[in-house]
Formats: C-alpha cells, sequence, structure tokens
C-alpha cells in the first residue's frame, strides 16, 4: 500500500524536507483556502496593492483577522505537525518549509529558526516601512474601539507579518527553503494544492535536483504527475505512525 511505501522512503531518507500548506492545520479548526469551506470559498483575497491603497481594505482586513483570532488563539498543533517534528527531533529533518502562518510548527517543538515561513505569520503584525513589530492583542483593542486601521508612530502601515497576493516574499526563507530543496534526498509535501507560485516552485526543484517527491493531500494537486508518490488521505491518519518514533 502507498503507506507502506511511504514507511520505506522515510525510513530510508537522511535529508528529508517537509513542506507544508494549510491541509495540516484543518484537523485543528483553521479552515484551508481551497477546499469546500475555505477562505478562499467565502471572501476574495485582498490584495498588497489594495491593502496599501485603501484604508477601507485595511478595516476590511482587520476585521477578517479578528474575526478568526479566537480560531487561530484556539488551534494546537495537529498529529500532522507531531509527526513532522518528530522526524524533526531525531534529525532526519533539518527544517521544515511552510506556507503557512498559524505558528502551529513552532508550537509542535521546532526551533523557530528552522521553521521556514514562506508566506510569513499572522500571530504578530509589523510596520510596513520601518518594520517594527507589533502585538496584536494592543492592536486589537483600539481597533474594535474605533474601527481605525493601526498606523504606526513612523507613519508607516502597519499590517499583520504575512504575504498577500502582489506582496513580495521573503528573501531569506525563499533561498533557505531552495538550499534545503538543493540538497534533499525525499521531500515531503503535506497539505497543500500547491497552485500558489513561487512557493509551488520548491517542491520542482528539489525532484529536478533528484529528490524523490511525496505528496499527501486529499485532493488532487497541480504536481501530482511529477511525484514519486501521491497518497491521497487524511494526514492526520497517514502522519500518526510517525508520531515519537
Ligand atoms: P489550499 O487550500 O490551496 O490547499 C489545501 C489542501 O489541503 C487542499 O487541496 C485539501 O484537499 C487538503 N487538505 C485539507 N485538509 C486535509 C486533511 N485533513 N488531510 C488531507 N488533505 C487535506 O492551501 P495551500 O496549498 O496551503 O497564500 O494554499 C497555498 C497558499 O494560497 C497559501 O499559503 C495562501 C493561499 O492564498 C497566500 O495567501 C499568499
Amino acid at each position: 500500500t502507498a503507506i507502506a511505501v511511504l514507511r520505506d522512503l522515510i525510513e530510508d531518507a537522511e535529508r528529508i524536507v517537509p513542506f507544508t500548506g494549510a491541509g495540516i492545520s484543518t484537523e485543528s479548526g483553521i479552515p484551508d483556502f481551497r477546499s469546500p469551506g475555505g477562505l478562499w470559498t467565502k471572501n476574495r483575497p485582498i490584495p498588497f496593492e489594495d491593502y496599501v491603497a485603501s484604508v477601507e481594505a485595511r478595516r476590511e482586513a482587520w476585521r477578517r483577522r479578528f474575526n478568526i483570532e479566537a480560531t487561530f488563539a484556539g488551534a494546537r498543533p495537529t498529529r500532522g505537525h507531531l509527526a513532522l517534528a518528530s522526524l524533526y527531533k531525531m534529525g532526519k529533518a533539518a527544517a521544515v518549509v511552510t506556507q503557512n502562518i498559524d505558528n502551529l510548527h513552532q508550537a509542535s517543538g521546532i526551533a523557530a529558526q528552522d521553521v521556514i515561513e514562506l508566506h510569513g505569520n499572522t500571530t504578530y503584525a509589523v510596520c510596513l516601512d520601518c518594520a517594527r513589530r507589533y502585538e496584536l492583542g494592543p492592536i486589537r483593542e483600539t481597533f474594535e474601539a474605533s474601527e481605525e486601521p493601526p498606523d504606526c508612530d513612523c507613519g508607516g502601515i502597519i499590517k499583520t507579518a504575512t504575504v498577500s497576493f502582489g506582496q513580495a516574499m521573503p528573501d531569506q526563507p525563499m533561498r533557505r527553503a531552495q538550499e534545503l530543496a538543493a540538497h534533499c534526498d525525499l521531500f515531503l509535501s503535506v497539505g497543500s494544492s500547491l497552485v500558489v507560485w513561487p512557493a509551488a516552485g520548491i517542491p520542482l526543484m528539489a525532484k529536478r535536483n533528484g529528490a524523490r517527491l511525496v505528496i499527501i493531500n486529499r485532493d488532487p494537486t497541480e504536481l501530482d504527475d511529477v511525484a514519486d508518490l501521491v497518497v491521497r488521505n487524511d494526514i492526520g491518519d497517514v502522519l500518526a505512525p510517525f508520531i515519537g518514533h
């Protein structure tokens, strides 16, 4: 079966790169983007240029963010997160590359510097001009009292530390992800539809560099055709046997 093949691939591998998308977090109650009920099935994403240009767009972005705060704040690492943390702790995976912004890999016991966040992090905010960091609690209090999106003391616009469509990818994480993809022997894509670029280019790079490519995802993905193994089952069920090994 696919699970037995996966077990052998993981046992034989020495340098695994787990690469995750929203599907690894759904078991914690956080919705993904493109499945039925996913965030982009309910709301259009707010492009970066709109966020910067329009106070109404910023107001809408903060409303959405605080509406979902209880979901993020209450979320705990899933079986998928715990299994990947086990691969990390046993030294088979040096880091995890993620498109997720929910901080759950860190919460599962992976050191922050080894969680490579391609799309940033939604648990704090930054000034787009001076890069000063802001915690969300005080921003929420002010926003809910005034409905005014926050600005930095420097005059810059404050935004959650996430990457929106049209916003530049963070340099360092992209470079680190490419490096990991260039030197791994097994690349595990977990819970991503692999439709968003340039992130979806990372698994392709690993494959081109000779790594085995495994895709674990309930629905078909853009890269199933080039994968060595596709496992179309529930992530928690597939990865639970790897917890604590
Ligand atoms: P998607 O919503 O596109 O894909 C998540 C995938 O996870 C879907 O194909 C589901 O089938 C699968 N899935 C969900 N729960 C699962 C489960 N329990 N077991 C197995 N499979 C499951 O999310 P991403 O690929 O992460 O970026 O989306 C990529 C990027 O698009 C995000 O980082 C975000 C979004 O727009 C930006 O906003 C820049």
